[in-house]
């Protein structure tokens, strides 16, 4: 049964232990990596949330075998670099702008054609970021106006560019990256700022060589992937959740384990220390120490109530906290004096425009914060007063209002919830387990 509503009762008193499904960046790329891979790829920790689904059940339209198993296990039987085969219909992507934009630059250099689709939010979201990059390496792609469907035809012969990325995006790097292994020549890819670097580490463990320095990554074209194992941590975007409401009401302490820290995700880490929060990070060794199969770094991250101060974001902090800026304002309306944040204008074109849903939701509440083109101001301090919320479908929105239940003064209804679903399966028992009082609808 689909779940539509979130009730939340305040006051909930938070604490123990937890952990978090798989990280969702790193489970989209395993998949397609697998299928583009010789040979097998077997993945641990997989995240089974929707998005990562869309991705999976693209992949065996395009004729990848793809076997699933309890526990999050997933075997990827790889075709190689010439084994797709083109599917019999649009590839549906669901809510993922993941997915979309990485099988973009999957999709790009095949013989065959194919289209792209989604859901009612994806289908607004802009493409042309990645359209434009890849026309330039040869592709023809067509977009409508700038949003999906995205047709792609085939039988194009990529080649290689040096391409300087107007907008800090890990979709639109990534995107290019999976292209270059298709094109004539060696590609280069220069980020404004940093983002996260996923798609590099893995393309590393499954063989390929990734020169990087820098902002620059590039790539010569022509590799073959060689399959592998991935084990997938915990998704640092889900664990933010808990981290903040830690912060807000965990006066024993709140445990979060496995939790992926890779650097290009942990920006909230940085922003609630900054504000006075009582975190501590315990890392669990280098993927080498532990034998792990993956270039990601892991921790338990432990945190408790805090007084929490407003700050002023630093513009480099945005990408490395890019989809934790919904949670994040909940912690800054919880904190004493003011808070901006600007040079955030890619929240206007996520699942929603998270600006201004943010916005909407914290004026139920009673928060005084002013809504500005590329960020947001929030006056803190106050508390929340009940109320309704209407998360406009976007997951990161509804989970981050369940998170502000803990201190508010009446209860939280939530509305259109589902989507949670996308990223974070089984948030509400794992959200009732650390104490916070929700029920659904
Ligand atoms: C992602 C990159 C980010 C992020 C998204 C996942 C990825 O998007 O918001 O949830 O897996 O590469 P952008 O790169 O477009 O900022």
């Amino acid at each position: 049964m689909t779940i539509q509503r979130y009730f939340c009762q305040p006051g909930s008193v938070i604490g123990g232990e937890l952990s978090v499904p798989g990280d969702k960046s790193i489970s989209h790329r395993a998949l397609m990596l697998g299928g583009i891979a010789e040979g097998e790829t077997e993945i641990t920790g997989f995240l089974e949330s929707e998005d990562c689904l869309a991705t999976l059940a693209a992949l065996r339209s395009l004729g990848v075998n793809i076997a699933r198993f309890a526990g999050n296990r997933v075997v990827v039987h790889g075709v190689g670099p010439e084994g797709f085969n083109a599917p019999a219909a649009p590839l549906d992507m669901g809510n993922a702008g993941t997915a979309m934009r990485l099988f973009m630059g999957l999709l790009a250099g095949q013989k065959f054609d194919s289209t792209l689709i989604g859901d009612s939010s994806l289908m607004k979201r802009p493409m042309e970021r990645v359209a434009v990059p890849l026309r330039l390496m040869n592709a023809d792609i067509t977009t409508q106006n700038g949003t999906p469907p995205v047709q792609i035809r085939g039988g194009r012969q990529l080649k290689a560019i040096d391409y300087e990325l107007p907008v800090a995006s890990a979709q639109v790097k990534s995107a290019l990256l999976l292209a270059a292994l298709r094109a004539d020549g060696r590609t280069r890819v220069v980020e404004p700022a940093p983002t996260r670097d996923h798609t590099e580490r893995m393309l590393a463990q499954f063989g390929v060589e990734v020169l990087r320095n820098d902002r620059v990554v590039a790539i010569e074209g022509g590799q073959v992937l060689r399959g592998t194992r991935v084990e997938v941590p915990g998704d640092f975007s889900s664990a933010a959740f808990f981290m903040v409401l830690g912060c807000l009401a965990a006066k024993n302490g709140l445990t979060i384990r496995n939790v992926g820290v890779n650097p290009t995700r942990t920006g909230l880490l940085d922003m609630l220390v900054m504000m006075g929060a009582d975190i501590r990070v315990r890392p669990k060794g280098t993927p080498e120490q532990q034998g792990r199969f993956t270039g990601e770094p892991l921790a338990d991250i432990e945190v408790r109530a805090s007084r929490l101060r407003g700050i002023t974001v630093p513009e480099s902090l945005v990408p490395l906290s890019i989809d934790e800026f919904p949670v994040f304002f909940i912690a800054a309306a919880c904190a004493e004096g003011e808070t901006l944040v600007r040079g955030a204008h890619e929240l206007r074109v996520k699942e929603s425009d998270r600006l201004a849903v943010m916005a909407e939701g914290l004026a139920r509440l009673g928060v005084e914060h002013e809504l500005l083109p590329d960020g947001i101001w929030i006056r803190g301090g106050s508390g929340f007063s009940g109320g309704t919320i209407d998360s406009h479908g976007d997951h990161r929105i509804a989970m981050s209002f369940a998170v502000a239940s803990a201190r508010a003064a009446g209860p939280l209804e939530i509305r259109d919830v589902a989507n949670v679903a996308t990223s974070f399966p089984g948030f509400v028992n794992i959200a009732r387990s650390a104490g916070l009082q929700i029920d659904t609808v």
